[in-house]
């Protein structure tokens, strides 16, 4: 057995978060399992408001004030992240986990030259001499495929074209070597050209320093391409996971399959959208969340939350109905 497969990168466990509103409390993730192994590219795909990003943002104890873990745990490495406070928790962030987001702003102060800032973070972070920091851009720019840009660090971020913003955010990201990378949309504000090579990016680090990536995307084309493991998330529930090759050929839950259908094909440019929406959190339904947006539904559906199926080939799902075709008793 190889050393990795004891430990992986990151392992969530049951989780399921609670969101306080005034007059509630909201349940955005319920229940979620996942593991990411160094040197692999876990997808998690699913419509708006699946819990995609809170579970991104959970990782990295960024989320909103009014969510609490209510089980279940997440572990990056050994360190259950649930125990992190305050400089331990700074430390992790960056050190242990670097985060892309949507849209790279975040990562740079719009007042600030975007080099010399990083450098000085880097100075920081990794309590390095100015040369040290200097030659760890030097680099970390080689890394990002902008090797020679030195003038960089005259520019500010208005001055950055999106990919080359997204490529720096990255090396922010990954300056301190972080085993786990956590992704979140973190080419679609991009155009097509530079959103791939931003994702070939990803991919090399991810090959050539083991890194774990977690990435949340909504274009199921580079999910593909891309992506080792799969969760499907609906309404906060893991509706399917599998390895990604199995889960495009072979998937067993309706909404995968509606999912999957609504992609745009060069023979069908504009796909049939999956009938219904989403339901809100405040008004979750009895049984499988996704039974009323359902052609399959049978009566459990219903009244029942399916568990998850076991699959021989290494996933699962939550259906009644897939369940109940093989012949596996729930
Ligand atoms: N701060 C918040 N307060 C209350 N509800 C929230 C908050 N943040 C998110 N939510 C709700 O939690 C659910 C999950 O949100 P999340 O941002 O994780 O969705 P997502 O899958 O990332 O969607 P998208 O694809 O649009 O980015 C949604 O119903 C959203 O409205
Ligand atoms: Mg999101």
């Amino acid at each position: 057995m190889q050393v990795h497969e004891l430990h992986p990168a990151l392992s969530i466990r049951n989780l399921t978060l609670a969101l306080s509103t005034k007059h509630s409390v909201l349940y955005p993730v319920r229940d979620l399992s996942l593991e990411v192994q160094p040197g692999s590219l876990h997808a998690i795909i699913g419509e708006s408001g699946s819990g995609k990003s809170l579970t991104c943002r959970a990782i990295m104890r960024l989320g909103p004030h009014a969510m609490t873990i209510r089980s279940g745990s997440i572990h990056v490495g050994q360190t259950d992240v649930s125990t992190l406070r305050g400089h331990e928790l700074s430390e992790f962030r960056g050190s242990r986990v670097g985060m892309v987001f949507q849209d790279p702003a975040p990562h740079f102060n719009p007042a600030k030259r975007v080099g010399s800032h990083l450098i000085r973070t880097l100075e920081r972070r990794l309590n390095l001499t100015a040369e040290e920091a200097r030659s760890r851009f030097t680099e970390l720019l080689e890394r990002v495929g902008l090797s020679g840009r030195d003038d960089l660090l005259q520019k500010y971020p208005h001055e950055l074209s999106g990919g080359m913003a997204q490529r720096l955010a990255i090396a922010a990201a990954i300056a301190a070597a972080p085993p786990l990378l956590i992704a979140d949309e973190p080419t679609t504000a991009l155009d097509v050209t530079v959103q791939k090579s931003v994702l070939e990016l990803i991919d090399e680090l991810r090959r050539g320093m083991g890194l774990a990536v977690l990435f949340v995307s909504h274009d199921l084309a580079l999910v593909e391409q891309y992506a080792d493991d799969i969760t499907v998330l609906y309404a906060g529930t893991a509706a399917e996971q599998n390895a990604s090759h199995r889960l495009f050929v072979a998937p067993r839950h309706p909404y995968t399959q509606a999912l999957l259908r609504s992609r745009p094909r060069p023979d069908a440019p504009v796909p049939p959208s999956i009938p219904g929406v989403p339901p809100r959190l405040e008004q979750l339904p009895s049984g499988c969340p996704f039974h009323p947006r359902c052609p399959a539904a049978i009566d459990p559906c219903r009244s029942d939350r399916p568990a998850p199926t076991s699959w021989p080939d290494g996933g699962q799902s939550r259906c009644h109905v897939a369940a109940r075709n093989a012949g596996v008793t729930e």
